[in-house]
């Protein structure tokens, strides 16, 4: 698939490690958990993300735009993205878009074959975007345990 994105200022993912990031994450999370998507649960779920994978923060120049996550699925070589947020006077500029190709890129230099994720049917501007950077929808899930059904969707990498 061809990559024809310009977005400015440039988009970057930078790795949440200290507190101040962190907590940041979390208010981007307030901010955004929403009917859209759950976001991280509490804090220790935040800290469970951050411990089996990477939490990043998005930035446009200088500036903290989003946060997006990525952690082992289990299953060898895949990878799954998790809370993917960009603030929302941010939002439709391209930088979601951005940030999931940066993010595959991540994966691809760790080593991962697969990549995964689980979106609500209803999240259309969210499917839009995975589907643009070659995501396909392969099944259903319903085992998120809060009785609202994702579809999945994977992609090579
Ligand atoms: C999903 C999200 C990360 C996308 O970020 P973004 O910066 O707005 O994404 P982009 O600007 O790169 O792309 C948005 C695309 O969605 C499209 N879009 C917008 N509303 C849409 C809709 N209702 N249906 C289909 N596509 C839609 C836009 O046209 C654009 O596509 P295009 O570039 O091909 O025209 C952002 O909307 C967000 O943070 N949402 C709340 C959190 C969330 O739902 N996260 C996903 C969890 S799985």
């Amino acid at each position: 698939m061809q990559r024809e994105i310009v977005v400015t200022p440039k988009v970057s993912l930078v790795e949440a490690n200290n507190k101040k990031d962190l907590a940041t994450v979390l208010m981007f999370n307030s901010l955004l958990g929403s009917r859209t998507h759950v976001g991280f649960r509490d804090e220790n779920d935040m800290y469970d993300v951050k411990n089996k994978g990477t939490i990043f923060l998005i930035k446009a120049g200088e500036e903290t735009v989003g946060t997006v996550s990525l952690m082992s699925d289990g299953k060898e070589g895949t990878a799954l993205v998790r809370n993917l947020e960009v603030l929302q006077e941010r939002q439709g500029r391209g930088i979601g878009t951005e940030s999931v190709y940066l993010l595959l890129d991540v994966m691809r230099e760790r080593g991962f074959k697969k990549a995964m994720l689980r979106v609500r049917p209803g999240n259309k501007r969210a499917r839009h975007v995975y589907k643009k950077v070659g995501f396909e929808e392969i099944g259903k899930d319903n085992s998120v345990g809060d009785g609202v059904e994702r579809l999945v969707m994977e992609k090579r990498l």
